[in-house]
């Protein structure tokens, strides 16, 4: 799709044009001779360098090692920049990479102080190479104050808005460039397969076809330059591979993954990115059929450079060169560890915070262990990226060219995101939209509470510092202004893992119709958000069924980052609406959606299981579900994959194909209509999925192909046509490579089905 300069203007430079005349006029001058590519002028430098320059450059460091006090994590606040530190890592060491930011959130005016301090230790060096720095501005730039906050990967997914997706990643880089940085540690590309995985919201949800297709769009938008030439920023696709299928469900443990799964599910999203052009990529800290994927010659040059084709930079995850030595235990020394990761085809290391791994990069080089032309392969990498980023031309003030953040466009789009993200599963009982006159109970651990709208990689790592976000609007807030506050109660006191007294619980519903529970997961990313045990704690789910048995009507609100079961409370509910991790404006889309100014849209892009201890996808095999003799029954998750409801009706017809029969080589052209049949305004996504009827592989039961989003007023019609290659009904076959079996594949959108054969003639 185009990802127009039209969502670029909505940024609204405009106003500051004139003003940035003159600086565009500096930058422009000090522009190279148009003639030499970013390659050629990378060549030329790396003829000139030293071995230790080369290594400073494959070394990415944390902002920690640039600021006063300990490193690490015992900072002095507020945060200052260490002259002496300064000049040992930049000048001395020539370090080429800095990530992250100190605990927390930085201002526009302290990112312009880093940018100064980097520039002005790098005009020291000899070679005057900038720094290129990473941030992890996953939704939004999340750690720079003012910044709009935008929903989280999984609410994105959700929304399947591919068009706002674009948008809010143009703003996101826009947002990053005016801090400063220039390389983004996003999108996250892992395919989430287990429901316990903490870092399943990070992801586009567990189907491969929606992964790609998304991160794609992201990356294209991130990487794009403003309609102004402004640069965008580089995107970073992560965590190259495999790393969303820990066996254990546990962060940073071992996967086993199947050479054709792995192709087929996890390689499909990363090499999608990759042909949209994705610059650098992040390994993934975890281990895959035994091997650390650090160490895999494998994956990082057989598969990642040899057939993907990528030309783009390599960068670890945090620490994980040392982690071969030091938890996966493939490594008898930190140094033979930085042999084997640099061996295998890492070109840059996010050390980082310390000097060892620089000073046994250039001792293995020394001593023959690494050739130099693996560290040259590396560096050349590096410095083609810094120079496509424009940043040996940048001075500090270049960052000024970019407009202010956090404008009230901006605001406006992460509202839509987090509203059409809202994902309705279940409507009995007219709970919902709540009536104007209804008097509600709201309580739950998430009521009145902002991080459980953002979730991780907010303002700092784990999202639990609220210094900044005063300002938004809890649900509770949300809902007390829209609804009106003397028809809100709020009962507070309901914790993660207590409730309060049973008499107290109903007392505070007294006086109320319907009940709103505000329940799901504090925040969490990575190791800490590890979880034993799927379920919902019981606590939460007591307060479903006391509520209930008291004749109220229960309307369910799940803030969190993954599907926590509740199975034997789910039939209490009226209402429930799976809300995620939608962001800043998170609350009020949700109390819009409650009370019906808006219509939700959202589907499922995950599998919702209904046991804790019995996860699917939706696109498993028929041995999985044929189970009708005997119990359990098979698969049966509490929500299917693209459920999604709304307080429309939307009714599907004409389904068509253009051919009954197709080649190899034809695109399979698919029409269908759709109509909006009931009283309110919404937009609806529709799913389009195949079905090979026989394969040499076992099929699946079904696989979504393509997806479109279109808004309806009532009584509205629209027609649909989409193109689909007959390739993309490929799998992985017994050879490990993809292919079309010739045969009878089904078709389908909705309840509506089309019979096609594909032939190999
Ligand atoms: C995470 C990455 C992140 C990096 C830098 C790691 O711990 O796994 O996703 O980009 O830290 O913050």
């Amino acid at each position: 799709m185009d990802r127009s300069y039209s969502n670029r203007k909505k940024i609204g430079l405009n106003p500051k044009v004139i003003g940035m005349v003159m600086l565009m006029a500096t930058w422009i001058a000090c522009q190279p001779a148009k003639e030499k590519s970013a390659e050629e002028r990378a060549n030329a430098l790396l003829k000139q360098m030293s071995l230790e320059e080369k290594a400073g450059q494959m070394t990415q460091f944390s902002i920690e090692m640039i600021l006063r006090g300990e490193t690490p994590f015992k900072l002095e606040k507020p945060h200052q920049l260490d002259t002496i530190k300064l000049r040992k890592v930049l000048v001395d060491m020539g370090v080429g990479s800095i990530l992250n930011v100190p605990g927390n959130t930085f201002t526009l005016a302290q990112w312009k102080e880093v940018s100064e301090a980097l520039y002005k230790y790098r005009m020291q060096t000899r070679l005057k190479i900038p720094v290129l720095y990473g941030i992890d501005a996953i939704h939004g730039a999340n750690y720079t104050v003012g910044a709009t906050l935008y929903p989280q990967q999984i609410n994105l997914a959700a929304s399947f808005n591919t068009d706002l997706i674009t948008e809010m990643a143009t703003y996101t880089a826009h947002d990053v460039r005016a801090s400063g940085l220039a390389w983004n540690f996003s999108p996250v590309l892992d395919v989430a397969r287990n429901p316990r995985w903490p870092r399943f919201w990070e992801t586009f949800g567990e189907d491969p076809m929606v992964a790609a297709s998304l991160g794609s769009s992201m990356v294209k938008a991130y990487q794009m330059p403003s309609e102004e030439g402004l640069p965008g920023v580089a995107a970073c696709l992560k965590h190259y591979v495999g790393y969303g299928d820990a066996r254990s469900g546990m962060d940073r443990t071992p996967a086993y993954i199947p050479e054709r799964q792995m192709r087929e599910i996890f390689l499909l999203p990363f090499a999608k990115a990759i042909e949209a052009g994705a610059q650098s990529i992040m390994v993934n800290s975890g281990e895959v059929n035994g091997e650390p994927v650090h160490a895999s010659k494998f994956f990082l040059q057989t598969i990642l450079r040899d057939e993907l084709k990528f030309e783009g930079i390599t960068v670890t995850d945090w620490e994980d060169v040392k982690n071969l030595y030091e938890r996966h235990k493939v490594a008898a020394t930190y140094k033979e560890a930085v042999a084997i990761a640099i061996n295998a085809g890492i070109d840059m290391a996010m050390v980082p915070l310390d000097t060892l791994f620089t000073h046994y990069l250039i001792e293995n080089v020394k001593e023959g262990l690494i050739p130099m032309s693996r560290i040259n392969e590396s560096v050349l990498r590096i410095l083609t990226l810094k120079f496509k980023l424009g940043l040996f031309e940048q001075i500090p003030s270049f960052s000024d060219q970019y407009d202010s953040i956090g404008s009230k466009q901006s605001k406006d789009l992460a509202l839509t995101l987090a509203t059409q993200s809202l994902v309705l599963l279940k409507n009995s009982n007219n709970a919902l939209p709540i009536a104007v006159e209804d008097k509600i109970l709201v309580t739950g651990p998430n009521a009145d509470y902002i991080n459980a709208l953002n979730g991780g990689w907010t303002h700092t790592w784990q999202g639990r510092d609220t210094t900044y976000n005063s300002e938004v609007p809890t649900c509770l807030e949300a809902l007390n202004r829209l609804k009106g506050k003397d028809k809100v109660v709020y009962l507070p006191g309901n914790t993660y893992e207590q409730c309060l007294p049973d008499e107290q619980l109903l007392l505070a519903a007294k006086n109320v119709s319907t009940v709103v529970l505000f329940l799901g997961e504090d925040t969490y990313t990575e190791k800490p958000g590890d979880i034993m045990d799927l379920e919902l704690p019981e606590a939460q789910q007591h307060l479903i069924k006391i509520y209930k048995q008291a004749g109220k009507k229960v309307v369910l609100v799940l803030l969190q980052g993954r599907p926590r079961t509740f199975s034997k409370t789910e039939p209490y509910c009226d209402a429930i609406i799976f809300a995620g991790l939608p962001g800043d404006a998170g609350g009020t889309a949700i109390a819009k959606v409650l009370i019906g100014t808006e219509n939700p849209s959202g589907k499922l892009p995950f599998t919702y299981p209904r046991y804790a201890g019995f996860h699917l996808s939706y696109d498993c095999k028929y041995t999985e579900v044929l189970n009708k003799d005997f119990k359990p029954l098979g698969f049966d998750p509490l929500f299917s994959f693209g459920s999604g409801l709304s307080y429309t009706n939307f009714t599907y017809s004409n389904f068509t194909c253009n051919q009954e029969n197709y080649k190899f080589t034809d695109t399979i052209t698919m029409h269908v209509s759709i109509s909006n049949t009931g009283k309110m305004e919404g937009s609806h996504t529709a799913l389009f999925y195949s079905k090979d009827e026989v394969a040499s592989i076992t099929p699946s039961l079904k696989k979504l192909r393509a997806f479109k989003k279109i808004h309806l007023k009532p009584g509205e019609r629209k027609n649909i046509t989409l193109q689909i290659p007959v390739q993309s009904l490929a799998f992985v076959g017994l050879a490990n490579k993809w292919l079309v079996e010739p045969g009878d594949f089904k078709l389908s959108v909705d309840t509506l089905v089309q019979n096609i054969t594909i032939t190999n003639k």
